[in-house]
């Protein structure tokens, strides 16, 4: 274990606050940066970047919005190389599985950290579990319905915990170095399996309805959301979402030497937040 300043990227979102709750937890000085925190840190700003990054010694990469915008993989690698710069030895990102941008990025990070003597981890991540209650569909499923483009398909939903404790993992022991753990939950469900097994857990009932994309996007322009996110949306509802992320992967008992966790515990673990 290595004795440092940890700079979490996204440290105030789904995967970095459980991360650096995990590190200080273990007495780590883990630093949150983002553009809302007092390390201040904006991926469009190249400027934030080596401030936030003085005296770390190693440094959690979680893109915003998503590693699908495009350009992305430009600046993680620029991001990368600023890291070393400043003193940085090793750089855990947090990727998503089968998504073409996710995987530039993963090849532009990698390759900026080889040149510059980093040692590198990927999480290669299925869809979050906890995306139905804290992230962009919570309010929906709390409402009592959602109502997503996406019919039969089956992802295998993966804990957000079970992402941060591979982090914590990946961040400060050796052994992780080159390697690209592929983390998903345990089995995979439909999206109204998803919201049933929610609704199960919480004990509030909720349900959900395949609706046409073009409905879809038509209610989200309604809401104001901005034309670039619905198109960002279509990408991982059309294309990202058609079945080629089905089969649950064995990243989380390679890199934890235990299962991973089911959509019910997941959910029942992060019920006080619901509540
Ligand atoms: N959700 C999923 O199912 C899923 C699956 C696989 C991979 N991913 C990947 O997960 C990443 C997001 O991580 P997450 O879900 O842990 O975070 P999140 O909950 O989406 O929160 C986003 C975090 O990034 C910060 N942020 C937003 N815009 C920023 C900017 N311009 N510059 C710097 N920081 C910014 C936010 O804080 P501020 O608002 O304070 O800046 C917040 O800390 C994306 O790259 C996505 O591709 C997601």
């Amino acid at each position: 274990m290595t004795a440092q300043t940890i700079l979490v990227t996204g440290g105030t979102g789904t995967t970095g606050s459980r991360i650096t709750a995990r590190l200080r937890a273990r007495g780590v000085d883990a630093r949150v940066a983002s553009r809302s925190s007092a390390c201040r840190l904006d991926w469009a700003e190249p400027g934030t970047w080596a401030p936030a990054l003085a005296g770390a010694g190693a440094v959690y990469l979680a893109y915003a919005p998503d590693l699908a915008v495009p350009g992305s993989d430009q600046v993680l690698a620029a991001f990368t190389r600023t890291a070393a710069a400043a003193g940085v030895r090793r750089v855990v990102l947090l990727s998503g599985r089968g998504e073409p941008a996710a995987q530039q990025a993963e090849l532009a990070v990698r390759a900026a950290a080889d040149a510059a003597g980093l040692s590198w981890t990927v999480l290669r991540c299925s869809w979050f579990v906890q995306n139905f209650t804290e992230g962009q569909f919570a309010d929906a499923v709390r409402a009592g319905e959602l109502a997503l483009p996406v019919a039969d398909v089956v992802e295998p939903f993966v804990d957000a915990e079970d992402i941060a404790e591979v982090a914590v993992a990946a961040l400060l022991d050796d052994g992780h170095a080159g390697r690209t753990h592929e983390l998903t939950g345990p089995r995979a469900l439909t999206f109204a399996e998803a919201v049933a097994g929610v609704a199960a857990a919480t004990g509030r009932p909720a349900c959900f309805r395949t609706v046409p994309f073009p409905a879809y996007a038509a209610e989200l322009a309604a809401a104001g959301v901005p034309d670039d996110v619905i198109g960002l949306l279509n990408h991982l509802f059309t294309e990202v979402l058609d079945g080629r992320n089905a089969a649950p992967a064995d990243g989380v008992q390679q890199a934890l030497g235990r299962p991973a966790t089911d959509l019910a515990s997941a959910v029942r673990r992060s019920v006080g937040s619901w509540v």
